[in-house]
């Protein structure tokens, strides 16, 4: 089955967007419907989508823009959960893993076990208002956590679940950030093109001096920032 039109042109549209400076106003309907030769309600339905997924903005009067990134955070050891509830979007999680892999020799260093032992593999897409906003790969110890695989992980928070029914309190964590192009198996969960620059944050916590969770989380950069407190060194 081939894609409807209106997809065809948003896709078209999101590769402009993704090399135009924030603020770059974007073709009306009317005129996008005349370069592209099609309908007027295809060329609205397309940028509909593009303002539904926060890439454009609409100005009442001015005409419709690349938007700024819809999401920004601070970097600090929250959820995603708590983070996207402190801004006022409904957070929500489609599964796509959960189950034991073997350890590779980066995991198994990780939380200082053997490479081959098991560890639970936690994936989703996570989800602000409706809009993808990260897939997340949880590597987690199976042994220091059983049976977190009876959890409904579409719906719980994982930190809620390790923090109030496995008495976890974390005390640390080091995040790593660094760009990245979007994996191709993962473009269209996130609703991105292939190619598309993406942010990819790699925590690991840190709860009663053993390493809790390796989390590596893949954000479109056209819809997510970050933010740091900064202070001067004492
Ligand atoms: C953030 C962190 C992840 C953590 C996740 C837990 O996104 N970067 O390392 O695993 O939150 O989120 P939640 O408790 O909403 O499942």
């Amino acid at each position: 089955m081939t894609a409807p039109k209106y997809r065809e042109l948003a896709d078209m549209l999101r590769k402009r967007i993704a090399q135009s400076p924030i603020g770059t106003s974007t073709p009306s309907e009317r005129q996008l419907a005349e370069d592209t030769g099609v309908s007027r309600m295809t060329a609205r339905r397309a940028i509909d989508e593009l303002v539904k997924e926060g890439l454009l903005t609409r100005e009442v009067g001015r005409g419709t823009f690349v938007a700024r990134p819809t999401v920004s955070v601070p970097l600090q050891l929250t959820s995603f959960t708590e983070d996207m509830r402190a801004r006022g979007h409904v957070p929500s999680s489609r599964l796509l893993h959960l189950g034991d892999v073997p350890a590779n020799e980066q995991v198994a260093t990780v939380f200082s076990i053997e490479v081959g032992a098991p560890v639970m593999l936690l994936s989703r897409l996570r989800m602000a208002d409706g809009v993808p906003m990260a897939i997340e790969r949880s590597h987690l110890r199976t042994d220091v956590f059983p049976g977190l695989d009876r959890y409904d992980f579409a719906e719980e928070s994982l930190y809620r679940v390790l923090i109030e029914d496995y008495g976890v309190r974390f005390e640390a964590g080091e995040q790593v950030i660094r760009a990245g192009i979007v994996r191709d198996a993962d473009a269209e969960s996130l609703r991105v093109s292939k190619g598309a620059a993406v942010l990819e944050l790699v925590r690991v916590s840190v709860s009663r001096g053993s390493v809790v969770e390796w989390t590596t989380s893949t954000y479109p950069a056209s819809r997510f920032e970050l933010s740091a407190r900064i202070a001067p060194v004492t």
